[in-house]
């Protein structure tokens, strides 16, 4: 730092070259101040632009330099004037800007708010679930047009012309006559396509939404979400069947989890069978969810229909296979005890932020 003062007393007396010197100095001093604070600018201010600053004690000094330089240290004189004053023009400004920042209420020094991550959907975290349940014992995923025509969807799968589930008030149809397209009914349609497509073994389920024509409240909706399993090899039995599907009510519902099968009909299965799992709620006690009975449906299954595997020209003397059908809505009801199922479709936040923890 330069002292104004001693400039003032011990160089009064100074050589043109001590003076350029001393400029110079000044000059580099001007550039290295860094003037942050509202205090930095006014340090800098009294220095070099207050009433007795340095630079007054220079222009004393020129009455003394020999008239041949007189011009040359005048103008570098000058400069030095300029300099200082278009740092503290500048620095002011910087400084001001700085004050407007925080008086304005934003304080750029306060950490960032934290983001709210969303959550997933119950159904794919059920979806999910199933998927991976499945997946550890050997199954893979295949999936179908939502968009399916009469062969995938009913023919193939051996229900016959009059079956009532042709009926348009069960299916939506986007086309009618020979080139028939409707929305799915089921995810049973995938099966058939996997079959026509792959060669046995085949170890596979079937993610995805379908639709009804249904009206819609608490307990039906004109569109839900299926998950359909299917099982192809040589000498598949129904026993395989009903191990499976122990298995996946355990991994699902726990260790102590318990099904029963109630014989049922399927166009595409025989024999059918209903599965109940034992009722997660009172752990079988009797409640109003398992109608007091102990029990909860969970799912459809049966045997590949001979009939089926020759739709899908696969050879039904060689090959057998189970299948089965679950409804994604009434697994995540009975996990979560969600009773409507409209809630699953209208995305209400105060509904969906319940599953945060969910994977
Ligand atoms: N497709 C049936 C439904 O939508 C569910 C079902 C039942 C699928 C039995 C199957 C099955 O694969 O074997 O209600």
């Amino acid at each position: 730092m330069v002292d104004s003062k001693t400039i003032t007393k011990a160089k009064m007396l100074q050589s043109p070259m001590e003076l350029k010197e001393t400029i110079s100095n000044l000059s580099a001093e001007i550039k290295a101040t860094t003037i942050k604070t509202a205090e930095d600018l006014e340090t800098f201010r009294i220095k070099f632009l207050g009433s007795k600053n340095c630079l007054k004690d220079l222009y004393k000094e020129l009455k003394n330099v020999p008239n041949e330089n007189k011009k040359e240290v005048g103008q570098l004189i000058n400069g030095l004037k300029g300099e200082a004053e278009s740092k503290f023009e500048e620095s002011k400004k910087y400084v001001a800007s700085k004050n407007q920042t925080f008086s304005s209420g934003i304080d750029l020094t306060r950490p960032a708010e934290q983001l709210e991550l969303g959550s997933r959907h119950p159904l794919a975290v059920i979806r999910n679930e199933i998927i991976e349940i499945f997946s550890r014992i050997g199954f893979s995923v295949s999936e179908g047009p939502e968009i399916e025509d009469d062969w995938h969807n009913f023919s193939a799968l051996n229900f016959p012309p009059e079956h009532p589930a042709r009926d348009m008030q069960d299916t939506f149809f986007i086309e009618k006559g020979a080139n028939e397209m409707a929305l799915r009914t089921h995810t049973s349609s995938v099966q058939v396509r996997v079959m026509e497509n792959e060669k046995p073994p085949i170890r596979t389920i079937s993610p995805g939404r379908v639709y009804r024509n249904e009206a819609i409240s608490a307990r039906a909706h004109c569109f839900f979400h299926q998950v359909e399993g299917l099982y192809i090899d040589k000498n598949v039995s129904f026993a395989d069947l009903k191990q499976t599907l122990l298995y996946f009510a355990q991994e699902m519902f726990g260790g102590d989890a318990k099904i029963r099968l109630r014989p049922s009909y399927f166009p595409f299965t025989e024999p059918s069978a209903e599965v109940d799992v034992s009722c997660t709620i009172c752990k079988s006690e009797g409640c109003n969810v398992c109608k007091y009975t102990g029990w909860l449906e969970i799912l459809g299954c049966g045997m590949v229909d001979p009939n089926v595997l020759k739709s899908a020209k696969i050879d039904h003397n060689v090959y057998s296979g189970y299948a089965f059908g679950m409804g994604v809505e009434r697994i995540a009801q009975l996990k979560y005890r969600v009773g409507d199922l409209r809630l699953y479709s209208e995305n209400d936040v105060r509904f969906l932020n319940q599953f945060k923890s969910a994977f």
